[in-house]
């Protein structure tokens, strides 16, 4: 399977948000990862739509993946699909109608993805696995960015790609050079990495090397 990866711009500088940006894009990544928090879902508030609109005005061939840390998902999806957002992934502990909401997020033209929490247990994405395009499997609890790389989550993305051969599977949280590997080889195919890629002055050398490292340089 073809190897992704994802700058996330919850680590990107503020300050020079375009500049970020179109550097992640540059850098050969894959797709901006777009981090939304509602201090519901989690202890922490990011930003909103109006930054994945940013994104499609500054960098409109930037694939867009979208990842909603709300309680109430289903509030927001068509304002999402408005602001450009091409995957839209929403959490299997959201408080929603997740079969129903899925089929909101395909209707309004995106791809939809689920994700779970490193204390929910792999087998709670079953039902879901005929209606998504891609599972997220946290390997840090959400909120906040620079954390260090739940191990333990690692048999979910075995259990998930034993079963679903050609489906995408990303890791989120803590991910760096070498625990990209461990990913990898656990089964991801995406790799989103927001404090490891934005703290590097040279994120093209960065994206390079993970490829490399993961066996796809
Ligand atoms: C965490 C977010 C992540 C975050 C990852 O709640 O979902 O996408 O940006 O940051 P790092 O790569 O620094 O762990
Ligand atoms: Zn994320």
């Amino acid at each position: 399977m073809k190897l992704e990866i994802l700058p996330s711009l919850l680590a990107a500088d503020y300050g020079r948000l375009a500049d970020e940006i179109l550097r992640a894009e540059a850098s050969g990544a894959d797709a901006l990862h777009l981090d939304i928090m509602d201090s519901h879902f989690v202890p922490n508030l990011s930003f909103g739509p109006d930054f994945v609109a940013l994104s499609r005005r500054v960098a409109p061939s930037f694939y867009r993946n979208v990842h909603l840390m709300m309680s109430r998902p289903d509030l927001y999806i068509d304002v999402f699909a408005a602001a450009g957002a091409q995957t839209l992934q929403i959490h299997v502990e959201a408080d929603c109608d997740l079969h129903a909401e899925l089929a909101h997020i395909r209707a309004a033209g995106m791809k939809a993805a689920v994700a779970l929490n490193p204390e929910t247990p792999v087998e709670r994405i079953a039902p879901y696995l005929d209606e998504v395009g891609e599972v997220l499997v946290m390997t840090v609890h959400p909120g906040y960015g620079g954390q260090k790389f739940i191990k333990e989550c690692l048999p979910k993305l075995e259990w998930l790609r034993a079963r679903r051969p050609a489906l995408d599977l990303m890791v989120d949280g803590g991910v760096n050079a070498e625990t990209a590997v461990e990913a990898v080889r656990a089964g991801a195919n995406q790799l989103v990495a927001g404090s490891y890629l934005f703290g590097r002055p040279d994120m093209s050398a960065a994206v390079a090397d993970m490829r490399e490292r993961c066996g796809c340089g």
